[in-house]
């Protein structure tokens, strides 16, 4: 610090900002320079080089106070002050006015799209999460998770899907390109080819994650949403997308949710892309074709057909798309395609697996279901209200060659994202949705602030034998007791006054009853 400030009093630049007397005492300054606050000193220079001594602050500097010669200095500078300004106090060149910032009013909401959760969404959230786990868990699936923030590069895909327009990307500090993930699949992918041949297959993992997309706002959808996901890897077999199915209709049910509320609608990819082989389109422009026709509902008939065109789509096998597309029957689909192909084969055994699971009235065959991520194979499904009032609840279907888009090897994969805003808005349209109150089992209390220590070592009594506890942590009358018990529906009122706990007692109030009594402390339970 010391060669720091010489070096600062000695500096041409600085002294040219300075007034001849500010010179002079900078001078003074070098035989006490050894007392400054380094920090003090090189923070004031960055801020702004004309007020650098000043800014010294050395009455404020405690180690300055100590010091006979500093506060010689800081009345030397007070001094020179009053000198420069004519009117003392703490403005002019050498002394400016203390910059005050005034208070900056936040917007106090959350950004445009994202939500807090105060306790009371919090619970609902929580409850609709445990739901999920508990779903998973029943299907003999493991939890896993990945890291929010990925590399950019794991959502580009070439097709043109709405998901690439909504990212949220930029480049960190390292100029890598990194993205807040819009969905979870991509990164399953990439922890299975990390993992490589050290899994056993098949994996039946799931996860709940926040995803992020910058989508335009309607109901349910969001620009943050959490998304439940089931996936099996290694199981080629129609029985994994039965099997995911059977898990989202499982989970309804908890919630009270029936048939006659929700659906799925079911169809296969290779039903189009049996179309396209007819007409000998690429096999590389099929995920393209896909994202395309996954906008029907989006977008004009013409504007559809014209980007099939631009896609290199003859006339006749977009013709050809559209009318399949708009079959609705198992029937009419072996009709048009006949009962040689896959995407027939595999559709029919799915129907007859829903049977035997017994969610047959929860799914319909529907062509025009084709989801908007390129990726999907085979089986593509989605769930929705069958009032028509709510987007898409969940979706999700077949993904065998995902990992090799990304350097690994193919493994047949399946799974679905269901997120956490459209089934909220449903269960509120079903007046579905529980009633969820804080829930502390005890509320403790002492009578005297004495016997605060006393309430502490109930509260941990109890706390040890798993009994959840809220510990009054201040002096309170017993009617704000009562009713902070009532508000956070405490079962039990436990009070530590002077009397009983001489006698190692306490009182308890069970609340429900009104029911009272006394207990020896370490014999609560
Ligand atoms: P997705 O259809 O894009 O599929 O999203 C799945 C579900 O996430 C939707 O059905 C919806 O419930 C919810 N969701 C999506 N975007 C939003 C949003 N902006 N706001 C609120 N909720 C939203 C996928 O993401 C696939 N990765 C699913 C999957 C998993 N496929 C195979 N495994």
């Amino acid at each position: 610090m010391t060669a720091n400030a010489s070096l600062l009093i000695l500096h041409p630049r600085l002294n040219a900002y300075l007034k001849p007397s500010a010179t002079a005492i900078l001078h003074s300054l070098n035989h006490f320079s050894q007392t400054l606050n380094p920090s003090h000193f090189s923070l004031a220079l960055n801020r702004n080089r004309r007020f650098a001594i000043p800014r010294l602050s050395l009455s404020q500097n405690p180690r300055n106070h100590s010091s006979s010669s500093s506060s010689a200095a800081a009345t030397q500078i007070s001094s020179l002050n009053s000198h420069d300004n004519g009117g003392g106090g703490r403005s002019g060149a050498l002394s400016p006015p203390p910059i005050v910032e005034a208070p900056q009013k936040i917007d106090v909401n959350p950004p445009k799209g994202t939500r807090d959760f105060p306790p009371e969404d919090m619970r609902l959230r929580s409850w609709l999460f445990e739901n999920f786990r508990e779903v998973s868990r029943l299907f003999g699936f493991e939890e896993v998770d990945y890291p929010v923030l990925e590399s950019e590069a794991l959502f580009i895909r070439k097709a043109g899907e709405e998901i690439r327009d909504q990212l949220y990307s930029f480049e960190d500090r390292g100029n890598r390109r990194v993205a807040l993930r819009p969905e979870l699949t991509p990164s399953l992918a990439r922890l299975v080819i990390q993992k490589g041949k050290s899994l056993s297959l098949p994996l039946k993992w799931f996860a709940v994650g926040q995803c992020w997309r910058y989508e335009r706002m309607t109901r349910g959808r969001r620009r943050e949403h959490y998304q439940w996901n089931m996936d099996i890897i290694g199981v080629p077999e129609v029985t994994a997308e039965a099997e995911l199915i059977s898990s989202i209709v499982t989970f309804f049910k908890r919630l009270g949710i029936t048939a006659s509320d929700v659906g799925f609608k079911v169809s296969s990819r290779k039903v189009l892309q049996e179309v396209l082989r007819c007409y000998s389109v690429p096999e590389n422009l099929f995920g393209k074709v896909c994202v395309i026709i996954d906008k029907m509902e989006k977008i004009p008939m013409d504007e559809i057909k014209s980007e099939l065109s631009s896609a290199g789509i003859s006339e006749k096998a977009i013709e050809e798309l559209l009318q399949v597309l708009s079959v609705k029957s198992l029937s009419k689909l072996e009709e048009i395609l006949g009962a040689a192909g896959d995407a027939v084969a595999e559709l029919k055994q799915l129907f007859s697996l829903a049977e035997k699971f017994g969610y047959s009235e929860w799914i319909q065959f529907d062509a025009s279901v084709v989801r908007g991520l390129a990726y999907y194979t085979g089986i593509v499904f989605e769930g929705f209200d069958r009032q028509g009032k709510l987007r898409a609840i969940c979706g999700g279907g077949r993904y065998d060659q995902l990992l090799s888009t990304f350097g690994g090897d193919d493994i047949p994969a399946c799974g679905f994202g269901f997120g956490d805003a459209v089934i909220v808005e449903l269960l509120k349209e079903k007046d579905l949705l529980p009633e969820l109150s804080p829930q502390v089992e005890n509320i403790v209390c002492s009578l005297d602030q004495e016997l605060q220590g006393a309430a502490a070592s109930v509260a941990t009594i109890l706390r040890q034998k798993g009994q959840s506890v809220d510990l009054v942590l201040e002096n309170k009358p017993l009617k704000w007791v009562f009713k902070r018990a009532a508000r956070i529906n405490a079962s039990r009122l436990i009070l530590v006054g002077n009397s009983e706990w001489q006698r190692g007692m306490v009182s308890v109030k069970i609340l429900s009853t009104g029911e009272q009594y006394e207990i020896k402390f370490n014999e609560l339970e």
